[in-house]
């Protein structure tokens, strides 16, 4: 039809199926009552109360054949595991860090990395902290520092790097507060909490040039490090002929360590490492592993998952995957964009974020637009979300002067998980509700626990009395 917008076109999967898992599909008035007893909070929900789960990209993805082989293959020793000397030669290869720690989650790697950096007083700046990320600097006494560029605020702002750091604030910073107050510097690759959004070689550079000249070191938050070197390959000039690994190395290079969750880019349900050239560092994190962890040849992990993430590593870094990763958050960006819908420009590497505030714009701040979308989302749809804003993040890590706080659903795409029926259908959901967006409820929180609120918060519509407390299922 002239003038209709181009039909969307999904990405060829580069896999086919061998398991299979059912898809529970609960009726409305099943929703109903799961969003009740959940206190509203989906992280309350059962997984068969959920149809489309998009909670999050973290610990969700489908194992490849190879990797569920390599579980078998489990040298269950409680050291020198032969699973353990591949996954540090693996690590090693792919990020050039001589020491590596693995660990069972990327949490468990930013405990170890800041309880050893910094103390009271400290001061930690990240382009945009993740929530556990800033929780375990505030653990370890320190102040986390969002330094972000001003664009990463803009939900409507194209720019290709929006996780870049904001170079003038960063100098000022280090500036005013020396090596004495700044223990490191961090970046998180790519940006989650702003969107999924890539930061530039180019930006890396001058952040390690900078930090360089303080005699701070720069860490890097390596969790989406494969899906930050697709965008750098695909949108910064000079990098289109290189490879993902080429890319990952030449941003290793700049930093002096990294903690990775490879429940993300790892495609591994469980597990993560801390990795540093810090040899005095390294042997007080290896200390602190055998206290919290366990001991460094499997830091918390089975032997055969330290196998199934050594494999893990190498085939997020596949070129084929990623772009049909990338591609696969893209269509769906394309699907909601036909609808009108509002959401964080450009599609990020792992979901899609919709600006809640555009999209429920009868709502204001303290009734709670992303939570309500949230679960407005659920009741539609039976799709799980989570909302990244004022609940996730209010009054914390600070944004620039005159900028105000992101207000986000996010839609994460597990890896390999998903068709593109699926994601069709999560567009047609979305679409429905912003169809009847104006009448969309605000929500209260009723119960506000202190350290990470939103994991476990109770909510209420506004206008309703509270709902009971949680009972035992
Ligand atoms: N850093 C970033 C940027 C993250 O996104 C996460 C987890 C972590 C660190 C912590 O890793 O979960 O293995 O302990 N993000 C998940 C999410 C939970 O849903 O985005 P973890």
């Amino acid at each position: 039809m002239a003038g209709s917008p181009a039909r969307p076109r999904p990405p060829v999967e580069p896999f086919k199926i061998k398991v299979v898992e059912a898809i529970p599909s609960p009726s409305r008035e099943e929703r109903e009552l799961a969003l009740e007893r959940a206190g509203y909070n989906l992280f309350n929900l059962r997984s068969e109360e959920v149809r489309i789960d998009l909670l999050t990209d973290s610990g969700t993805a489908a194992m490849s054949d190879r990797q569920w082989a390599g579980l078998m293959l489990g040298d269950e020793s409680y050291a020198g595991s032969r699973n353990f000397t591949r996954f540090e030669a693996t690590v090693k290869r792919l990020t050039g860090f001589p020491h590596v720690l693995p660990t069972h989650q990327g949490r468990a790697a930013e405990n170890l990395l800041f309880s050893n950096t910094c103390r009271p007083g400290s001061i930690v700046p990240n382009n945009m902290h993740f929530d556990t990320t800033q929780a375990h600097v505030r653990h370890a006494g320190a102040t986390p520092m969002n330094v972000a560029i001003r664009e990463a605020y803009d939900t409507s702002s194209e720019h290709p790097f929006k996780g870049n750091v904001d170079l003038g604030r960063l100098a000022e910073l280090l500036e005013k507060e020396g090596p004495e107050t700044v223990p490191l510097v961090m970046v998180t690759l790519t940006n989650n909490t702003g969107g999924g959004q890539p930061v530039s070689l180019e930006n890396l550079t001058e952040v390690a040039r900078l930090a360089s000249s303080f005699e701070i070191p720069l860490y890097l938050d390596m969790c989406r490090w494969a899906e930050n070197a697709y965008f750098i390959r695909a949108r910064e000039p000079g990098h289109g002929a290189k490879s993902i690994t080429a890319i990952g190395r030449a941003m290793f290079d700049l930093a002096e360590g990294a903690t990775m969750s490879a429940k993300k880019d790892g495609l591994v349900n469980i597990g993560g490492f801390v990795a540093t050239r810090n040899s005095r560092l390294a042997d007080r994190l290896r200390e602190s592993l055998i206290l919290f962890e366990g001991f460094p040849t499997y830091g918390g992990l089975a032997r055969r998952d330290l196998e199934a993430m050594a494999i893990g590593l190498e085939e997020g870094a596949d070129l084929a995957y990623l772009e049909y990763r990338v591609g696969q958050v893209r269509y769906l960006s394309e699907l909601l964009a036909n609808a009108g819908v509002p959401f964080l420009r450009p599609p990020g590497g792992h979901g899609i974020y919709l600006d809640a505030r555009r999209f429920l714009p009868h709502l204001r701040a303290e009734e709670l637009p992303g939570q309500a979308l949230v679960v407005e989302l659920y009741r539609e749809g039976g799709v799980r979300t989570v909302e990244v804003g004022e609940i996730m993040f209010a009054g914390t890590a600070g944004t620039p002067e005159g900028v105000e706080p992101l207000e986000l659903v996010r839609l994460a795409i597990p890896r390999r998980v998903y068709t593109s029926s699926h994601i069709e259908y999560v567009a047609d959901t979305v679409a429905a509700v912003f169809a009847r967006a104006a009448s969309v409820r605000g929500m209260r929180m009723v119960e506000r626990p202190e350290r990470l609120p939103h994991f476990t918060a109770r909510f209420a519509p506004i206008g309703s009395a509270p709902t009971p407390p949680a009972v035992a299922p």
